[in-house]
């Protein structure tokens, strides 16, 4: 099967580049990556030089690059990571947000059914359902964003449904809660907390820290899109979520306790404006359609993130020491 992966460079997509080209000897992978400040080949090192993997650096809204790629790749199956993905950007940079997430997305659609791909997987959030104070969302409840990221995420999974109804074209749409793991650009939460203590620096709390989210590990969310990947039935969505969560202020103690700090470390800043209170996903279609079942516990998973951390500070470092650190101080500290 020829797989062409989009924001293979990023976070998730690079650990599951990683996890098909070791798991599944089936597979020709084509990486197609933008390389912005989220991309970094270094998270491809030791799979650089497989034979069947190969990088092309394009930007997926490009669409001339598009049809060069598919047109000499020929993929069966297309799955769309690359986004732009951190909400506080989205806050002040909303232009690059709609044009990779929105007109990426429409762009990548229209050169996969020009090609008669046969499966196409559009990897998004749970951020496109809003907050829910109570209870849990499914796959009927409609989109309600919040965000300049989560209304993009939300344009593009329209499109993917729209390409199903109008043209009958096999998109999938799953919808996730948040990733955590090896290799994650130290801007989210969890990263950015386990490095600022092994730096010895404060830890930003948003607001109250009461804020609800629910964590999926990188090698369960691997797993759900295999399972998608084999098994999953065209024009459906999936939500993707483990029941593992958690307010801000928990995960935070939980890191800190990890980590041999205390709550001195936290501190209070300003809220993120239009901030979600609580996300929680309802996985029972994944789990009794297609078998899929999550099996890393948060207290595991963070471990294994933490000593990730540890062991790679020559990773973060470089990312913390550059562009990152600018941002950072722009947002938090004027
Ligand atoms: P990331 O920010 O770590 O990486 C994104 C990758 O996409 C980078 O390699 C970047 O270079 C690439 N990219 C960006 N714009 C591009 C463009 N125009 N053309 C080609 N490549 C481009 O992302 P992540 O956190 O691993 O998220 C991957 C996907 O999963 C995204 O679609 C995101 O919306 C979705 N998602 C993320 C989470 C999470 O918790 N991080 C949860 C649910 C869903
Ligand atoms: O829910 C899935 C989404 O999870 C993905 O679609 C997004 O791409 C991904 O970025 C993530 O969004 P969040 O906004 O939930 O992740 P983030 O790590 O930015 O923040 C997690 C929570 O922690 C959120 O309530 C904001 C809060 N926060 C975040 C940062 C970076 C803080 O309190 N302090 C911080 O410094």
């Amino acid at each position: 099967m020829k797989v062409l992966l989009t924001g293979g460079a990023g976070f998730m997509g690079s650990n599951m580049v990683r996890y098909l080209l070791n798991k599944r000897q089936d597979i020709e992978l084509v990486n197609v990556d933008k390389l912005t400040y989220a991309g970094n080949l270094d998270n491809l090192k030791d799979v650089t030089g497989h034979p069947h993997y190969s990088f092309v650096k394009a930007d997926i809204a490009d669409r001339e690059a598009m049809e060069r790629v598919f047109k000499k790749f020929h993929p069966d199956v297309v799955i769309n990571y690359a986004a732009e993905t951190h909400v506080d950007r989205s806050i002040s940079r909303p232009f690059d947000f709609a044009m990779t997430d929105v007109i990426g997305t429409l762009t990548l659609l229209e050169s996969s059914r020009a090609s008669g791909v046969t499966k196409f997987v559009q990897i998004s959030t749970d951020e496109v359902y809003g907050s829910i104070e109570d209870g849990e969302w499914n796959e009927s409840t409609p989109f309600d964003p919040s965000s300049p990221y989560s209304a993009s995420k939300a344009s593009g999974d329209h499109l993917v449904h729209a390409y199903w109804k109008t043209y009958g074209f096999p998109g999938i749409v799953t919808h996730s809660c948040n990733f955590f793991g090896p290799y994650q650009y130290p801007e989210k939460l969890i990263p950015l907390f386990i490095t600022n203590l092994l730096e010895k620096k404060k830890i930003p709390v948003y607001g109250d820290g009461a804020q609800v989210r629910e964590w999926i590990f990188v090698s369960d969310h691997c797993a759900a899109i295999e399972s998608i990947l084999d098994r999953g039935v065209a024009g459906e969505s999936y939500n993707i979520g483990t029941g593992n969560r958690i307010t801000n202020l928990e995960l935070t103690k939980k890191l800190l306790a990890t980590l041999d700090a205390t709550d001195d470390s936290i501190e209070y800043v300003k809220d993120r404006p239009g901030h979600d209170r609580r996300y929680a996903l309802d996985a029972t279609k994944l789990k009794s359609t297609l078998g899929w079942k999550p099996i890393v516990s948060i207290d595991d998973g963070l471990r294994s993130t933490v000593q990730w951390y540890r062991d790679h500070e020559a990773w973060w470092h470089k990312i913390k020491s550059g562009e990152y650190l600018a941002y950072y101080k722009e947002q938090y500290h004027g």
